[in-house]
């Protein structure tokens, strides 16, 4: 209990002295019993290792260890305070993309904008013609859960769909992978050689090795082995030479991996209150529930605490067709410009308290109350959200005392 403690304070003096200018955005304490920001239960030596990538996780850089020249932010822990939703302050911007056929953009800087440069460097622009989607941070917390889930898991889900009377249906993003990702033991990729996916807004990362590869690399200008390279703005394509070794240390990072990994799942407060509870079994008859699954088990892991777990992350890891009002004309793997992952709603009651106490919801933030997100439901989530429309108040207010219990 005394390590646990240990790490999480030193998380709190890291990250208050990031958010130094921003005091607003700091929960006002981490809450052990909320689960963020905590590790599962780990052996001696892999908190040791948890609290070194807790110390790297917040780390600030600068230019002289290794940021930029071009990123967005300076930190992991600046875009994803407190491992629950992030602020759009660090909101970024992935561009270039409209098909299922590729990054038209790659040698104009796709897929991302960096929309900071150190001194000296010409601001990034858009280039003419390219697409582009704004994506606010995720919730990181219980991210090693989602990654332990066995690919057999989310095709069954995917297939359980398949006469669904709501017009739900749902596939896993099939794309590809880098050559320096080991896919997982149960791996079922398809013919192509394509693999499920599952991380980011519209799935479309592998496992935490490259989303935390591309972090480095998209979001902080930061070589790492796996992605010895920087960056670079189309209008000046001039760069600083390559350091001998990788910015970030190969210790640093897969300790950054093994954090992210083992980082607590969100703990539901209230889960007795009988208003909570009508809320739940109000969240599956309106079929909420087919898409943000309640209950997912993990198959086997090397980190004990992650295998065989059932957990509540209420997603189903699948990309859905959300209608024209979430079409933001960019794609990613072969989730088209229509397709979101269901985003997971743990943690979701807990975001106010670092989102400065207000909402920040859906892929961009454009959701400013759990209602409005609701709202924004259309395409095969449109039947769903047409009878949250038609509950009666008492109703509305227990699946809305229930959403903000996770
Ligand atoms: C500029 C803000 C920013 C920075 C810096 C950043 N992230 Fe993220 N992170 C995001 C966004 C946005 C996504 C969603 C990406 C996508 O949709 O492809 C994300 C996704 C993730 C996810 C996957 C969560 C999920 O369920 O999909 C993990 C884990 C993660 N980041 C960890 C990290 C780590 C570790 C670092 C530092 C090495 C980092 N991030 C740096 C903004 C950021
Ligand atoms: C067809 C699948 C589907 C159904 C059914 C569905 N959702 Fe969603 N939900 C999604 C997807 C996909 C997103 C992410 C959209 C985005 O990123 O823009 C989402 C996002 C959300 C969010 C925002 C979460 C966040 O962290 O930003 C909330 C809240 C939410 N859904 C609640 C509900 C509720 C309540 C219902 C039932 C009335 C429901 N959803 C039904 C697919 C679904």
């Amino acid at each position: 209990m005394k390590k646990k403690t240990t790490i999480v304070m030193s998380a709190m003096i890291v990250g208050a002295s990031i958010f130094a200018a921003c005091s607003k955005l700091l929960p006002s304490a981490i809450d052990p019993q909320n689960g963020l920001s905590s590790p599962v239960d780990l052996s001696n030596a892999q908190n040791v290792l948890f609290a070194h990538g807790n110390d790297v996780f917040f780390a600030n850089r600068t230019a002289a260890n290794g940021l930029g020249p071009y990123f967005v932010a300076i930190s992991c822990g600046s875009c994803h305070a407190s491992d629950n939703r992030g602020h759009p302050f660090t909101m970024l911007t992935r561009f270039g993309q409209s098909d299922t056929t590729g990054n038209k953009f790659l040698n104009k800087g796709g897929p991302q904008l960096q929309n900071n440069n150190l001194p000296g460097y010409l601001p990034q622009q858009m280039p003419p013609g390219a697409t582009s989607s704004r994506f606010i941070a995720p919730i990181t917390a219980g991210s090693g859960f989602l990654e332990a889930v066995p690919d057999s898991a989310i095709l069954a889900m995917a297939a359980s769909n398949a006469n669904n009377a709501d017009g739900v249906r749902g596939h896993p993003n099939y794309n590809s992978i880098p050559s320096y990702i080991t896919p997982f033991a149960n791996a079922i990729p398809r013919g192509d050689g394509k693999y499920i996916c599952r991380f980011g807004r519209k799935a479309s990362t592998y496992n935490l090795v490259q989303q935390v590869a591309s972090a480095y690399n998209h979001d902080m200008g930061i070589t790492s082995s796996y992605m010895p390279f920087n960056p670079y703005n189309y209008l000046d394509q001039t760069l600083p030479a390559l350091p001998s070794s990788p910015e970030v240390s190969d210790d640093d990072f897969n300790a950054v991996v093994f954090y992210v990994q083992c980082l607590q799942t969100p703990i539901q407060r209230n889960a007795n209150d009988p208003t909570v509870q009508h809320g739940n079994q109000v969240f599956n008859q309106i079929g909420c529930e087919t898409c943000h699954k309640q209950a997912l088990t993990t198959g086997y892991s090397p980190i004990d605490a992650l295998s065989y777990q059932t957990f509540s992350p209420f997603t189903d890891l699948l990309v859905h067709d959300m209608g024209a009002g979430l079409d933001d004309g960019y794609t990613e793997g072969n989730a088209l410009t229509t397709e979101w992952r269901t985003a997971p709603l743990w943690g979701l009651g807990l975001a106010p308290g670092v989102q400065g106490g207000t909402y920040y919801l859906m892929h961009d933030g454009r959701a400013r109350s759990i209602e409005q997100a609701i709202q924004m439901h259309g395409g095969e989530a449109a039947t769903s959200a047409g009878r949250f429309n038609n509950l009666s108040n008492e109703d509305k207010s227990a699946l809305l005392t229930f959403l903000k219990s996770l």
